[in-house]
């Protein structure tokens, strides 16, 4: 290629005007544009991995990061490459995919499984579910599990923990009594099984997952994690019988289940689905609507008073996935999304310009370019997420086995071995300290009632 004068004048420009303000240069409407700057902002999310050095336990990332938001991380590599054909993390992606399988072949590894929540291990088999729909290079070795047979069996394993001794039903947050928030009936981890059933059913057409996808939707209706309006709550008690609910509102749980209603709509085309999805849309303004920056989300519960924890900042990387995800799947959305996806991502963009590279992000997206200084691997994977779902017109969309899937499904992966008892290895100090956090967090929100930001 030849740059023409006028070329290189504007080049030179465009250099100064960015040099000292921002070093991620994006044009929303641009793909090659935002191929390169969704290039520079996962290498700077990678930089945060170390799984891979010898000597270091692949699919773990270093302190304070917990194992869940590892198999979010990869969730994000896989679209990634989905997004841009860029392949440089598929093999820190399978090896550490394939590392942190565990027991019953469903993402229960016994360093992790003391403290395992449904939702931590539903993080990793929404990452298998994303590999098995994006066609993502299935495993070499012939003896290792297919992506989709490991989201089966997250879905297996899941299944049998539907808790009808409380509340009418549900998932508790924890698996194991001995963990605090065993107590918990949350919302993350019963709108991540809905995600995965909803996808299964998309995927396979299996009616059976279909049918649990509704009937965990009618359920968290029915005890108020969610409001007719479709807005989602954090979770419930179930030593009151899921009478009193914790009412702060994350961008996650807003998340899995859009992609989830657009699942069921795409595989039913039912109006009830259609109208649920657009319902639940519009209800996410909660999340856009910072005076002075329309469009521009935000967590609204922790980022105006600074409380974000480290989990909390990577939860609108998942709002940013499942909009690109639903956009694909149920177009008619895009109408009300593509101002969010496109506004969101030109703010996000603007203040990556922190760190030695200039590419790291902060966490606020809302203060015109101004990066806020609070660097991780959240706040990266958020922009990353954003930006690449830009590229939705430049995919096919998410496959099925009747489109072209090919990985291998396998209904009863995860219960062939339920005799065996689960293994637990030691923990460290550093998990233990995590969940009770949580588990405070949670209580401080139940005393106080209809709470709407972390205090
Ligand atoms: C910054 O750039 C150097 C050299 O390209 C690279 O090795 C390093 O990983 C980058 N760091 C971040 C945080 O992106
Ligand atoms: C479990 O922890 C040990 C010790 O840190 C490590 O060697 C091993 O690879 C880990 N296994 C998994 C599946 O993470
Ligand atoms: C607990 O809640 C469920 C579902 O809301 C209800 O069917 C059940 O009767 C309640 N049990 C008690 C003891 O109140
Ligand atoms: C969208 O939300 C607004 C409140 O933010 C509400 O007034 C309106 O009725 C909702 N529209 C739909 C279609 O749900
Ligand atoms: C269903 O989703 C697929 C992508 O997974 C998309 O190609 C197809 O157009 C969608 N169906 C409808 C009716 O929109
Ligand atoms: C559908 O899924 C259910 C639940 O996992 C399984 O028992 C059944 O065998 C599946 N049916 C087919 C035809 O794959």
């Amino acid at each position: 290629m030849k740059f023409s004068s006028s070329a290189l004048g504007a080049l030179g420009a465009s250099f100064l005007l960015a040099s000292g303000t921002s070093a991620i240069d994006l044009t929303v409407t641009d793909p090659a544009s935002i191929k390169s700057a969704t290039k520079a902002i996962a290498a700077n999310l990678r930089s945060y991995y170390t799984g891979d050095r010898l000597g270091d336990t692949p699919g773990n990332l270093p302190d304070p990061y917990y194992w869940w938001e590892a198999g979010a991380m990869f969730n994000a590599f896989i679209d990634y490459w989905y997004y841009t054909g860029d392949d440089e993390y598929n093999a820190i992606t399978t090896q550490a995919m394939q590392h942190q399988i565990g027991d019953y072949n469903a993402f229960m590894p016994p360093n992790q499984t003391k403290t395992l929540g449904n939702d931590d291990q539903a993080f990793w088999g929404m990452a298998a579910m994303a590999a098995a729909e994006n066609n993502f290079p299935n495993p070499t070795d012939p003896t290792q599990p297919s992506w989709l047979s490991l989201a089966q069996a997250v879905f297996n394993t899941q299944v049998v923990r539907w808790d009808t001794l409380t509340c009418g039903g549900g998932l508790r947050w924890q698996i194991f009594s001995f963990n605090n928030g065993y107590d918990y009936k949350n919302t993350i981890s019963n709108g991540c099984f809905f995600n995965i059933a909803s996808r299964l059913h998309k995927y396979t057409g299996n009616q059976t997952y279909g049918d649990w996808a509704e009937k965990m939707w009618d359920w968290e209706l029915s005890v108020g994690l969610m409001n007719e309006q479709y807005h989602y709550f954090d979770g419930t008690d179930d030593t009151k019988n899921c009478t009193s609910v914790n009412h702060i509102q994350w961008t996650y749980n807003a998340a899995v289940h859009m992609a989830g209603a657009a699942a069921m709509w795409n595989a039913t085309g039912s109006d009830v689905w259609k109208t649920r999805l657009t319902t639940l849309i519009n209800s996410t303004d909660v999340f856009f609507n910072l005076d002075g920056s329309p469009n521009i989300m935000f967590e609204v519960a922790c980022e105006s008073n600074g409380k974000c924890d480290v989990d909390q900042r990577s939860f609108k990387a998942y709002l940013a996935r499942f909009m690109g995800w639903t956009i694909k799947v149920a177009p008619f959305t895009s109408t009300m999304l593509l101002p969010k996806m496109t506004t969101s991502a030109a703010a996000a963009a603007k203040q990556c310009n922190g760190g030695a590279n200039q590419t790291s992000c902060g966490l606020k997206w809302t203060q015109n370019g101004v990066n806020d200084g609070s660097f991780g691997v959240g706040e990266q994977m958020a922009a990353l997420e954003i930006m690449q779902i830009l590229l939705y017109d430049q995919v096919a969309g998410p496959v099925s086995m009747a489109t072209g899937g090919t990985s291998k499904s396998d209904p009863s992966a995860g219960t062939e071995t339920q005799n065996p008892p689960i293994t637990f290895n030691s923990i460290t100090t550093g998990d233990k300290a995590g969940a009770g956090f949580v588990t405070t967090l949670v209580l401080i929100g139940i005393i106080g009632g209809a709470w709407w930001m972390v205090s």
